[in-house]
């Protein structure tokens, strides 16, 4: 299987740099996208790339925020991949700061796109689901008081209802090496995340972990347990890329040395 990144915030000149991420993983049987950036970058990407919008038969969804659903649009007018979504990544959610909101749910052309799709077009996950063998999408993630991963996330615009983004999800692909997990913002904590996998997936081994770990603003208690786990977990590899935050890949990098490698548009792992 390959793994091959195609929309993040770090990009080289000749890709399309956005505050989103999306990443290609190509299984034996077929190729399966998990989240679509914020919509620019997508089809540039992938065309630079040599990737076809043809290839991909499943689009999987971490949670609803924009920079992660709004490349759906790629598909409109196009026979569409099956989607793999929490019915929670449709609502409205905002970031308040200061009483100034944002919208920062999925945009409305790819709501109505999802809206549009035939029923066995859409799993609804609300549970670990296999897309193939191998290949699993957790659903909701049990999460541990340890990891805050509160923020300016709100289900109103007047910042009333804080927005747990309960249906926060990520991937997993078993290889011979170990597990291989794919995280889009890890809203429910990275930590909670492979520690949920390991447990649903029965396995021990992490081979690499790969996407945003939402670290950007992480005091250094949290930096020190996040780095303390990772290395308790074993993991072999980490690839932090989207919102992961310099300092806190700085700061991990320092902590886990030789395992950190920096992700960005067209990086490959490959097993
Ligand atoms: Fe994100
Ligand atoms: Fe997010």
């Amino acid at each position: 299987m390959e793994i091959l990144i195609l929309v993040d915030n770090k990009a080289s000149p000749r890709f399309r740099a956005e505050h989103g991420f999306s990443v290609l993983v190509r299984m034996r049987q077929r190729s399966i996208l998990f989240d679509t950036g914020a919509g620019a970058a997508l089809s540039h990407n992938a065309s630079v790339l040599g990737v076809g919008r043809d290839e991909i038969q499943v689009v999987v969804l971490s949670h609803g925020h924009y920079d992660h659903t709004g490349g759906l649009t790629w598909w409109e007018g196009e026979v569409s991949p099956t989607l793999y979504l929490s019915p929670y990544a449709l609502q409205s959610r905002y970031s308040v700061r200061a009483g100034q909101a944002r919208p920062i749910g999925m945009p409305a052309e790819a709501r109505a796109w999802v809206n549009s799709l035939p029923p066995d077009r859409v799993v609804w996950t609300t549970e670990p689901h296999m897309i193939e063998e191998g290949c699993w999408v957790t659903g909701p993630i049990s999460r541990s008081p340890h990891e805050d991963t509160g923020g300016p996330y709100f289900l109103d615009e007047e910042g009333r209802f804080p927005d747990p983004m309960l249906e926060d999800q990520a991937m997993w692909v078993e290889t011979e090496e170990g597990l291989v997990v794919i995280s889009g913002c890890a809203h429910a904590g990275i930590v909670s995340t492979l520690e949920y996998v390991i447990r649903v997936a029965g396995a021990s081994k992490i081979r690499a972990v790969i996407g945003g770990f939402h670290l950007a603003h992480a005091s250094v208690a949290r930096l020190t347990y996040t780095a303390e786990h990772l290395a308790r977990l074993g993991v072999h590899t980490l690839v932090p890329c989207h919102c992961t935050g310099e300092d806190a890949v700085s700061f991990l990098s320092r902590s886990l040395e030789g395992r950190v490698v920096t992700g960005e548009v067209g990086f490959r792992l490959s097993f």
